[in-house]
């Protein structure tokens, strides 16, 4: 299984990360997960140049991005018959002390793919008890500090669900663990906006674009009170949301669901790097 390490393709058993990257150590670095069928990565642009912005706001030094697109090209070239398949970017700040202290070394960088089996038609999804700091300095970034969301999914599917969903610091609706949440009321189809917390999902501006959407801070609870609601990400596209904390929504799929999911369908299948 080749992976891709700091420009060299290299059997997996062969690739080697210092036990004192800062990645590994307090999980110093920025990531990106890419969906790929048969070989073709989706949105890789939109992907870069968000990575880019992860590492910006960390402030980490700019990753190489034409290295990291050729890197991309040889692993997903090594996996040409592979179906659907995810592609996992990760840029870390490289070797350092054993502390929150930065070393001077070039950063770490790592292309793997793993096959991925495609999305449930619906997802289950419970709100945790926990918050995003929409104010904290890691808002909006896709880190490799992602603990919090494995927290998170672990507490969701001890509920049943498939997706944890976070409240922001002021009772906000948020996002998911590995996805953002849209809501409808009534015919109003509403996101959260940036300044909740979320993550900019590639998704999530791909829906907006191509279907529309409002962009308006939402009580939480105004999940499991939605006539409909979707989650959007990379390895689930528009995923229909059946139940909030056990209580099943009044429509699944719903009409706007749907149509937001054909159109994004339609659209992705026309433009894979849109
Ligand atoms: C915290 C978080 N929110 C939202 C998303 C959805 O973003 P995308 O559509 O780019 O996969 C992801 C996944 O990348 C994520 O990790």
């Amino acid at each position: 299984m080749p992976v891709w390490i700091n420009g060299e393709l290299l059997p997996d058993n062969e690739a080697r990360i210092s036990v004192f990257d800062h990645g590994l150590v307090v999980g110093d670095g920025v990531f990106e997960t890419i969906k790929v069928t048969y070989g073709q990565p989706f949105a890789l642009t939109r992907h870069l140049t968000r990575l880019a912005a992860s590492a910006a706001g960390l402030g980490l030094p700019a990753p190489d991005l034409d290295g990291l697109w050729a890197g991309v090209e040889a692993v997903v070239g090594a996996y040409r018959g592979i179906a659907l398949a995810r592609l996992r970017i990760t840029v870390t700040a490289g070797v350092a002390p054993l502390g929150s202290e930065r070393g001077d070394s070039p950063l770490t960088a790592v292309i793997a793919l793993a096959e991925q089996r495609p999305p449930a038609d619906f997802v289950d999804v419970a709100v945790v008890p926990w918050t995003r700091n929409e104010h904290g300095a890691m808002a909006g970034l896709k880190t490799t500090s992602y603990a919090e969301n494995v927290r998170a999914l672990a507490f969701a599917a001890q509920q049943g669900a498939a997706e944890a969903i976070f409240a922001n610091t002021a009772g906000n609706l948020c996002e998911g663990t590995g996805t953002n949440v849209f809501v409808v009321t009534g015919d109003r189809l509403v996101t959260p906006p940036l300044s909740a917390g979320c993550l900019a999902g590639v998704t999530r501006a791909l829906v907006l674009e191509w279907a529309g959407a409002a962009e308006e801070d939402l009580p939480v609870g105004a999940l499991a009170a939605a006539d409909e609601a979707f989650l959007t990400g990379t390895t689930r596209d528009v995923q229909p949301i059946r139940n909030v904390n056990g209580s099943l929504l009044a429509s699944v799929p719903g009409p706007v669901t749907r149509k937001v999911s054909d159109v994004f369908g339609m659209r992705a299948a026309e433009s894979p790097d849109p």
